[in-house]
């Protein structure tokens, strides 16, 4: 099993970035409480960071052939851009759109997700956990099936 978990722009700044909507807690550590739960079911993981958008498609597009789940938190381009919807129309694997805060909540420009349609599910609210959350989802499709 091999999980991809993407983080569109300005998650690198997750700690200092609005605390009181996005928390204290860092990318890295995001990542390696994803890497330690992904390890400890024997899956391997693979977290990739860019406030490029063309940088998040070189990625998917490299990594996802032998890929069997995707975790994405597209940031702001989420609710704009066409050319990251396009690049994930084309897969089959299960994906999982994760917000940490509720964009629901916020401005209105935040309720529209051009990804919505395409994912799985989408976890919005839930803060860092959201991250947690989704990656045991997508290792437990493995025990069940
Ligand atoms: C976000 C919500 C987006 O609206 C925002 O642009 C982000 C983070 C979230 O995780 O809550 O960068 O995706």
């Amino acid at each position: 099993m091999k999980i991809l978990v993407i983080h569109g722009p300005n998650l690198n700044m997750l700690g200092r970035r609005e605390p009181a909507i996005y928390g204290h807690t860092t990318l890295a550590q995001i990542n390696n409480a994803l890497t330690e739960k992904a390890r400890a079911s024997g899956a391997t993981l693979l977290a990739f960071q860019s406030n490029h958008e063309g940088a998040l498609i070189d990625f998917i597009q490299a990594e996802v052939d032998d890929a069997t789940g995707i975790i994405i938190n597209p940031g702001a381009f989420t609710h704009y851009s066409i050319a990251l919807r396009d690049a994930l129309a084309s897969l089959t694997l299960p994906m999982i759109e994760v917000h940490i805060s509720n964009v629901y909540k916020r401005e209105p420009f935040r309720h529209v997700s051009l990804i919505a349609p395409l994912v799985t599910g989408q976890i919005s609210g839930l803060g860092w956990r959201g991250y947690l959350l989704a990656l045991a989802w997508l290792l437990s499709t493995h025990v069940d099936n």
